[in-house]
């Protein structure tokens, strides 16, 4: 079945976060696709829904099956049920466990730039962050130096790990991982891998499952994974939390459970069911679909839009732009998008110090929006251009 990635399913009226916006405006944000999701998934929904009661749930072996298969199949990382417990989310998992493993005042490492909510599960918990800056020479690389030093710092207790990263798209190497795995091994940090967007992927590439490189990463990790932004459905709320050492487990589920993170919502376990049961056609042509709105954007933007770099990337529908020949602070100029064009970006600044003259777009809708955006980009850069002229006193 060839499946519609081109329509615009309106959510004017639902209520959505993305789309409670001023008329004429283009969210283009958030990480949250355009795309109606795979049909299975849907009318798994919709079967239940239609029973009309909405009580509390469990979690059927069915629900671990269905996780445990799709990463055999799709990744070769042959997991154990018993690994796994159900939770409400990634980022519900991530603060509790940074609770867990890290107390007041100690340190969670992580790559920045980083996902904004890394942030805030860190700090709302009162941890610290301890940035391990990513190098950008034309590609991001991990400065092994600094994340030695990093989790060297007696205050480091988890390394919190983006694989693959957002907001840059890198799938990190198993090389890559395999070396984190090690260093954090041996200053007794647990890594928490963050999977969410490993389905993701430019057709012909993968990632690698962090626990799945050694014995040692396998028995010193917790993974977060879910089928929430891989198939069109983050606002069903459902995640999976991995955790094969035994002593760790222990640990994670007594905090899950101490959060009240382990309850399923009505559509949660149907939802996943479907999803990695009946929906990898679907993914991939979804992800054919969205590198071919990766390319196009990235193409137009080099022949027409000279002031922006798109940084190439393997993973995720977001692409990260470069706006440094514009301005220092790309916030400065997404304010003026959006009030020139209604276009909405997120500014590079959201997700560190390091990354201000970048910004975040996302792709993942249909290709008429890509137009659309690089059409509002071309209009706001002249203008931009041509209000800096003004205000130069030299010109
Ligand atoms: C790296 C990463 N983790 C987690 C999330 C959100 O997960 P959830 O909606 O399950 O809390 C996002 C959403 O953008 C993300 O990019």
């Amino acid at each position: 079945m060839i499946y519609d990635f081109d329509s615009l399913v309106s959510r004017v009226g639902m209520n959505s976060l993305k789309w409670d916006v001023r008329e004429g405006e283009l969210p283009m944000w958030v990480a949250d696709m355009d795309f109606a999701t795979a049909p299975g998934i849907t009318r798994a929904v919709m079967d239940k829904a239609a029973r009309g009661i909405f009580g509390y749930g469990i979690v059927p072996p069915e629900f671990y099956e269905a996780v445990r298969s799709w990463w055999a199949t799709r990744y070769g990382w042959e997991m154990d049920a018993r690994w796994m417990s159900n939770c409400t989310g990634i980022v519900p998992a991530v603060s509790s466990l940074i609770r867990t493993f890290a107390g007041p005042g100690e340190g969670v490492v992580m790559q920045s730039p980083a996902y904004n909510c890394f942030y805030d599960s860190i700090r709302n918990s009162s941890r610290e962050v301890l940035a391990n800056d990513l190098i950008w020479d034309g590609r991001f690389r991990i400065d092994w130096a600094d994340l030695e030093a990093r989790l060297a710092d007696p205050r480091a207790k988890v390394l919190l790990l983006c694989n693959p990263h957002n907001p840059t798209g890198v799938i990190w190497s198993a090389e890559d991982l395999g070396r984190m795995g090690e260093l954090a091994s041996h200053y007794g940090v647990v890594v928490i891998s963050d999977e969410i967007h490993c389905d993701i992927t430019e057709p012909g590439t993968s990632y690698t499952p962090f626990a799945s490189v050694s014995d040692l990463c396998a028995q010193n990790s917790i993974t977060l994974v879910s089928p929430t932004k891989s198939f069109s459905i983050p606002g069903l709320q459902t995640s999976v939390v991995i955790v094969p050492n035994p002593d760790l487990r222990v640990r994670a589920v007594a905090g899950l459970k101490r959060d009240e993170l382990t309850e399923p919502n009505s559509f949660a376990v149907e939802a996943l069911v479907a999803a990695y049961t009946q929906g990898a056609d679907w993914l991939d042509q979804m992800r054919a679909y969205v590198f071919r709105n990766k390319t196009h954007f990235a193409e137009s933007v080099a022949s027409n839009l000279p002031e922006l770099t798109v940084i190439p990337s393997q993973a995720t529908y977001l692409s990260w732009v470069d706006c440094g020949a514009l301005a220092d602070d790309a916030t400065e100029f997404c304010a003026f998008l959006r009030e020139k064009t209604g276009l909405v970006v997120n500014p590079g600044a959201m997700y560190g110090d390091n990354t201000r003259t970048f910004f975040r777009i996302n792709l993942g809708c249909p290709i008429s929006l890509v137009d659309d955006a690089l059409t509002r980009l071309a209009h706001a850069i002249s203008a931009w251009t041509a209000e800096l002229s003004n205000c130069d006193p030299f010109s």
